[in-house]
C-alpha cells in the first residue's frame, strides 16, 4: 500500500512528491476502504505541486484531485455501495495512493468492466469543455467555435461534445504531427499556431472557415496565444480564457477589445461546483458519464505509472509534446 505525498513545495514538482508507505486507517462509521484503479496527473495538479494553483491543501498532502476506485472494505452502518463496485472518488481526497479511505454517501457508482483510465478523467475535463460550450455564448448548429491547446485533454473533449452538438470547431496547436489524429478524432478545422507560410492564424483560420463568423474562442494557452486567437473571433464574440500553459499574462490588443468590443471572460470549474444546483450538476454529470461508459467521449492516454513510479509520472506529465495524459493505475 502505498501513496504519494509531498511535505513541501516547489517549482520542480518531482522533486517534492514521493511514494510513500499508505498505513491503513481503522475505518470510521459510514467509511469505506477503496483501492484506487486510475487516477490522472492534470496540469492543476502539477501546479498545485509548484504552489501555482487557486487552492492549495495544507501540508503535507497527497497528490492527485480525482480518479476512480474499487470498494474494498466496509465500515460500520455501511451497506452500499457493494464491495468490488466501481465508484468515482470524489475531489480533494488526493487520489494518487493505492488506497483511500472515503465516505461511502460520497461515492458515485459507476459500471464495473468499463475501462477505469477514461472513466479516471470523469470530473474535471469533460464538465470543463461541457460547460465551455453552453455557459458563455448561444451557439446554434452549424456554428464555429476556436479553441488552442486542442490536444490537450480539454481540447480533446470540446472537439467531441461539440461535434455531437452539431457545432464546428477551429482547433489551434503547436505541432504539425497533431493535424491528422485530430481530424481523426472529429476536428473541423487543425493548425498550427503562429504564421505559417506568411500568413497569420487570423488569415488562415477565414480561409479555412470561408470567412465564417467564430462567436466562441477558448483560450488555454494565455500569453500572445490569447490575441492570436482574438483576431480570429467575429464583432462582439467571447474569449474565454480557462488555463495558463505559457505561464504568461493573457495578452489582448485594445483594438480586438475597442472595435470588435471582444468580451474576455474566465471560467474556473470549481467556482462553478460551488454556484450550481445539484439538479445542475447531476444532469452534466449524467450526460459525460453516460458518453465516457459508452466510449462516445475519450482522451488520448500517454503513458500509464504505478503510484512507485509517481517522481517520474510527475517528470513526464509536467513536460509538454506528449501525446495525451499521464494516468496513475493500480500496479
Ligand atoms: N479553468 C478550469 O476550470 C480548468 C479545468 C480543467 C483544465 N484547466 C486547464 O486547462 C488546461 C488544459 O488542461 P488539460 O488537462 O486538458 O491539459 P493536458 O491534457 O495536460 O494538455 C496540455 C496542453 O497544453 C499545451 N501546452 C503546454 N505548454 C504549452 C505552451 N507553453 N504553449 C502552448 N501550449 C502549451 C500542450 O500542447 P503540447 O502537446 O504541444 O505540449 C497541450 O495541448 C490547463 O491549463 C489546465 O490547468 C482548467
Amino acid at each position: 500500500m502505498l501513496k504519494a505525498e509531498y511535505k513541501t513545495r516547489s517549482l520542480v514538482p518531482q522533486d517534492v512528491i514521493e511514494a510513500v508507505s499508505f498505513e491503513q486507517p481503522e475505518l470510521k462509521e459510514g467509511q469505506v476502504l477503496l483501492e484506487m484503479l486510475a487516477a490522472p496527473i492534470n496540469p492543476s495538479d502539477v501546479l498545485t505541486l509548484t504552489g501555482q494553483y487557486g487552492i492549495l491543501p495544507p501540508l503535507p498532502a497527497i497528490g492527485g484531485n480525482e480518479g476512480v476506485a474499487k470498494v474494498v472494505e466496509h465500515g460500520l452502518n455501511v451497506s452500499s455501495p457493494d464491495i468490488g463496485q466501481t465508484v468515482l472518488i470524489p475531489i480533494s481526497l488526493g487520489s494518487w495512493s493505492s488506497h483511500i479511505v472515503a465516505d461511502a454517501k460520497a461515492l458515485i457508482s459507476l459500471p464495473n468492466g468499463v475501462d477505469p483510465i477514461q472513466m479516471s478523467m470523469i470530473t474535471i475535463n469533460p464538465p470543463t469543455a461541457s460547460l465551455m460550450l453552453s455557459e458563455f455564448v448561444d451557439l446554434q448548429k452549424g456554428d464555429w467555435v476556436i479553441q488552442n491547446a486542442a490536444n490537450s485533454g480539454v481540447g480533446s473533449y470540446l472537439i467531441k461534445l461539440a461535434k455531437l452538438r452539431g457545432f464546428r470547431t477551429v482547433n489551434v496547436v503547436r505541432r504539425e504531427s497533431l493535424i491528422e489524429p485530430l481530424l481523426t478524432a472529429g476536428a473541423d478545422v487543425v493548425l498550427v499556431d503562429g504564421i505559417i507560410d506568411g500568413l497569420n492564424l487570423a488569415k488562415r483560420v477565414k480561409a479555412a472557415t470561408n470567412s465564417a463568423d467564430i462567436k466562441l474562442g477558448i483560450d488555454a494557452v494565455g500569453g500572445n496565444a490569447t490575441d492570436r486567437l482574438g483576431e480570429t473571433l467575429c464583432d462582439g464574440a467571447t474569449l474565454v480564457n480557462y488555463g495558463a500553459m505559457s505561464g504568461e499574462p493573457c495578452s489582448i490588443a485594445p483594438t480586438l477589445i475597442i472595435f470588435k468590443d471582444i468580451t474576455v471572460r474566465g471560467f474556473w470549474l470549481a467556482k462553478w461546483f460551488k454556484t450550481s444546483t445539484p439538479e445542475q450538476q447531476k444532469e452534466v454529470f449524467g450526460t459525460i458519464i453516460g458518453l465516457i461508459v459508452t466510449g462516445k467521449l475519450s482522451a488520448p492516454i500517454h503513458a500509464t505509472y504505478p503510484i512507485k513510479d509517481i517522481k517520474q509520472a510527475v517528470a513526464e506529465a509536467a513536460s509538454g509534446k506528449r501525446n495525451g495524459k499521464v494516468v496513475m493505475v493500480k500496479e
